[in-house]
């Protein structure tokens, strides 16, 4: 299943429920990673407070905002389309008022009005609390800005509003941004230094959206690994905290045990985790939980140590296979996905060999495989030469995903003959006589509709299969309904 990211297809229209007394029109897009989409139910939030309920009528917006991604050109790239159509229904709606939010806003600021015409207004990630000052601004005709990031968890007291929900599956964001600097990486330019959440109000997030009736919870974090909450402040300062401080912080096992105890009908899982700072502690909690699924995505970007080390990422091949040992022995049946980088400068074919055969190793259940795409400012752009010929990335691309392809059959065959649960989270895309839903390993199962419902968790007799979707007959609901 080559699951790679296509940014066009992300882009998403998000509609709420009218809060009553609110006349203005927010039109509201978001592209690229799981945090976005959860920071622009955060934004919908704030203005909900500000008279905007949301619409999917590009046409009669009072306010289109666009929540972008910088992690790779061609990300940009279907940014500034969009814009160009957002000029177009501008042209015919003069009021009408156009801001850009997330990692591009944060990374080309100002430059952004020059560059953009049509935009009014530019808010990094950090500042969408100041959103309605921002407004105001706009609307007595000067152009906005604000990029300034912040040293504190920031949103953590905003109940998010649910956007193109189904009322089943939710995102919930522990940690923000990254301390790890990838040499590849934009993300600790646009989303700042890491800081962590307070548990308190995670938990009670948490308790929301159950009393709400959804099933399944991802916390969300560039490094979930890395979360500790010692009272707040940046991650890197945690040296300097009070011993009191240090005895009673809070690590990300910690967290996941807590959440895990306070709901134990929901389904838990978690993302990104970095090689590097996964602990056994977080296997172990994983493996004791019934509730936290046996799911683990572990980008390894590179099967080589010395691309590996040119990257800044902190563990060597040997140490990724380790931690897949250890993972397999810990928390047997365990669903494992990739994201890889391919092309990286310098990347030799041997090199590129490496990361193939890393891949033979794990036999991934699915992947996120990319091009090396280089980003202004990173340390490689500034160090290193993007020498990879196109045509050699896309060919290494290829055989990277064919590979994968072939690993996934091979982790979706072995479940024929299995019984496993399923959450059902919608209609199937290729039928409306079908659920579809996902097992703990976050494979898609589908099946037949029965009289089975939406939010349902439900076991199903797995029959059929192709190299990404399992199939399968429902056999009763499971204890967990
Ligand atoms: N820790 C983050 C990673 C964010 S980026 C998380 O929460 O997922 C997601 C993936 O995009 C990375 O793992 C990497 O494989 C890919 N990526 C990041 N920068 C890239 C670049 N410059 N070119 C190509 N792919 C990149
Ligand atoms: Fe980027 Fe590496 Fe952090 S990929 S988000 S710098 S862990």
């Amino acid at each position: 299943m080559e699951k790679i990211i296509d940014e066009k297809k992300q882009g998403q229209s998000l509609k709420v429920n009218a809060k009553e007394g609110n006349s203005r029109k927010l039109y509201i897009e978001s592209y690229g990673c799981q945090m976005n989409f959860s920071d622009s139910e955060i934004v919908a939030s704030i203005l909900a407070k500000e008279g905007y309920n949301t619409t999917q009528n590009l046409e009669e917006a009072d306010l289109v905002l666009v929540n972008t991604c910088s992690i790779r050109d061609k990300a940009e790239q279907t940014v500034r389309k969009r814009l160009e159509k957002y000029n177009a229904v501008k042209r015919l709606n003069s009021k009408m008022k156009v801001g850009v939010l997330g990692c591009m806003a944060e990374r080309l600021k100002e430059k952004f009005l020059d560059e953009e015409k049509i935009v009014d207004m530019v808010v990094g990630p950090d500042a969408y609390k100041d959103l309605p000052n921002l407004i105001k601004e706009i609307e007595s005709g000067r152009d906005a800005v604000n990029v300034v990031l912040s040293k504190d968890e920031t949103y953590g007291d905003i109940s998010p509003v649910r956007l193109a929900t189904n009322g089943i599956n939710a995102l919930v964001s522990i940690t923000r941004g990254c301390d790890n600097m990838c040499t590849f990486c934009v993300v600790p330019f646009t989303r700042g230094r890491e800081r962590s959440r307070d548990p308190q109000s995670i938990l009670e997030e948490v308790n929301d959206l159950a009393s709400k009736g959804y099933k399944e919870i991802m916390l969300l974090g560039q490094n979930v690994d890395s979360y500790l909450w010692y009272g707040g402040g940046l991650k890197k300062d945690f040296k300097n905290a009070s011993e009191i401080e240090k005895a009673t912080a809070t690590s990300f096992s910690n967290l996941l045990a807590l959440v895990a105890e306070e709901q134990p009908k929901m389904r838990i899982r978690f993302s990104t985790s970095n090689p590097q700072d996964m602990t056994e502690d977080v296997l172990h909690t994983v493996a004791k939980y019934p509730n936290i699924c046996n799911y683990i995505h572990l980008p390894f970007q590179s099967g080589n140590t010395r691309i590996l080390k040119e990257m800044n990422r902190q563990h060597t091949r040997e140490e990724y296979m380790a931690l897949i040992d250890k993972i397999n022995e810990i928390i047997p049946n365990c669903g494992i996905s990739q994201d890889i980088i391919t092309g990286f400068p310098t990347e030799t074919e041997e090199e590129h060999q490496e990361t193939i055969s890393l891949l033979e190793y794990v036999k991934f259940h699915f992947g996120f495989m990319f091009k090396y795409s280089e980003r202004p400012g990173t340390m490689a752009a500034r160090k290193l030469e993007d020498d990879i010929p196109e045509e050699v990335k896309k060919r290494r691309l290829t055989e990277i995903v064919d590979a994968q392809r072939t690993h996934s059959a091979y982790r979706t065959n072995q479940f024929i003959g299995q019984t496993v649960e399923v959450l059902i989270e919608r209609e199937s895309k290729k039928s409306d006589q079908h659920w579809s839903g996902r097992n703990e390993q976050s494979l898609v199962v589908v099946f037949p509709k029965e009289n089975y419902k939406s939010g349902d968790f439900v076991m199903v007799k797995i029959n059929d299969c192709t190299s990404a979707t399992l199939k399968g007959i429902p056999v009763g609901l499971s204890d967990n309904n």
